[in-house]
């Protein structure tokens, strides 16, 4: 058997061939603190990378209305709205209930469970150095985030990951310190509670049940690892293994552990899938964002998007219509980047550099295109929004299925903790 493992990165050209992916590893795992109605920015950034992985992946998606509580414990009333609007965003944007399993972080209790547990290994210092730590605290001064929770923010992450053995996790940069934390919360997880008596001897029975050619193949594999450091024998081990039928799911631990040397690998350790950033710009050319008040929503009403988008700034030398302008300066130009062919695309920067057009002329393409891209949005969102009840079902389903997939893990780890007592 040959697995040819490549590592995901964000671009469809990067696309990874489900086939050849260690199981556990396709398992998608991604939340979103409910802030309020979706923007295009969410849209371009975020949603659609979403539902493109729904497709390759078995995904989990969730609400992570607990994180959004770290920071608005103060006016937590307004989370309820935000959750509902949010899950409206996301079914309207393309994400299908059929493909991906969504839920509400707080609906599974099984995540403040593991955040527990895990709070017992966690050294204060890898919280404190989470570079989020002290930005956030910098930038929203005008909350007291001196918090417990707070500062336990990125360990509820790890949980909310490593509780469904996620082996991907779609985020922006600003998140990848997070996924690296979650990394070595696993790693010292799995060293701590991975070791049992005879470790050593059960692995190498382990091996042994795969048979004569997968016990060649592994013990090469592994050796290619540990003697040479080569990652790309590691996760050919790591698919050899997940394609093993005959194996329990202890063996399977125990053989995943004994590659890199360790215990079993009761925890696996996730990686960042990193999202591109996304190039939607505001309506002001700075990023798209809320905070800036620059934004469209996913879902705003047509008569205020072409408002919104003509009254756009543009290039400040376009005073008359007869002087010509530079389109690097003016924000509608990324609109086009985004949104228009070559054709209009070149239409727009001559009659723009000539005074060939006038600005309403160029931002009409715009606006045309941003409203074609909205309309099945806009559509979809509608639908949902007049059966709150098929929504709510939708996510009764997720949670169901998420609380199951979670209730495994804690099994798992509650008899490594020896806790399984009770
Ligand atoms: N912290 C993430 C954000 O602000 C949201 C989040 C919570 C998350 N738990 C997660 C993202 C687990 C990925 C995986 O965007
Ligand atoms: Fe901007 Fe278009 Fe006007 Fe040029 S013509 S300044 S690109 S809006």
């Amino acid at each position: 058997m040959r697995a040819r493992v490549r590592t995901p990165g964000p671009s469809p050209e990067n696309h990874v061939n489900a086939t050849t992916v260690p199981l556990q590893h396709q398992r998608v795992l991604s939340g979103m603190r409910p802030t309020g109605r979706l923007h295009l920015g969410h849209y371009h950034g975020v949603l659609r990378n979403w539902a493109r992985l729904q497709h390759e992946y078995e995904c989990y998606y969730f609400v992570a209305d607990w994180h959004a509580l770290t920071t608005h414990y103060e006016d937590s009333g307004v989370i309820s709205e935000n959750v509902w609007d949010m899950v409206i965003d996301w079914l309207a944007a393309g994400i299908d209930p059929g493909d991906a399993t969504l839920f509400i972080q707080s609906r599974v209790y099984e995540h403040a469970e593991l955040n527990l547990l895990l709070s017992m290994v966690t050294p204060l210092g890898w919280l404190e150095r989470v570079p989020s730590y002290k930005d956030q605290q910098e930038r929203l001064r005008e909350r007291d985030l001196a918090t417990f929770g707070f500062l336990g923010y990125p360990l509820l992450q790890s949980a909310d990951i490593l509780i469904y053995r996620a082996g991907l996790v779609p985020v922006g940069e600003d998140q990848v310190a997070h996924v690296e934390l979650t990394r070595e919360i696993a790693r010292r997880f799995n060293h701590i509670y991975g070791r049992e008596p005879g470790f050593e001897e059960k692995a190498e029975a382990a091996i042994r049940k795969m048979g004569k050619k997968y016990a060649r193949l592994y013990r090469k594999l592994r050796r290619r690892y540990q003697e040479q450091g080569d990652p790309d024998a590691l996760e050919t081990a790591r698919a050899l293994l997940d394609n093993q039928q005959n194996i329990t799911l202890g063996d399977h631990e125990r053989l995943f552990g004994y590659l890199d040397g360790g215990g079993r690998a009761i925890l696996p350790e996730p990686r960042a899938l990193l999202t591109e950033a996304s190039k939607m710009p505001g309506l002001d050319g700075q990023k798209m964002s809320k905070s800036y008040g620059n934004t469209i929503e996913l879902r705003e009403a047509p008569g205020d998007v072409r408002e919104k988008l003509r009254r756009m700034p543009t290039d400040p030398a376009r005073v008359r219509r007869n002087d010509p302008g530079d389109p690097e300066k003016c924000p509608v130009w990324q609109f086009h980047l985004v949104y228009s062919d070559d054709e209009t695309r070149a239409w727009a920067g001559e009659g723009c550099r000539t005074a060939g057009i006038g600005c309403l002329d160029c931002k009409q393409k715009v606006i045309e295109a941003v409203l074609a891209e909205q309309a099945p949005i806009r559509e979809r969102a509608a639908e949902y929004e007049s059966q709150p009840d098929v929504v709510r079902s939708i996510i009764a389903d997720g949670c169901d299925r998420a609380r199951d997939s979670a209730r495994e893990t804690m099994e798992a780890v509650r008899q490594a903790m020896g806790l399984a007592y009770r």
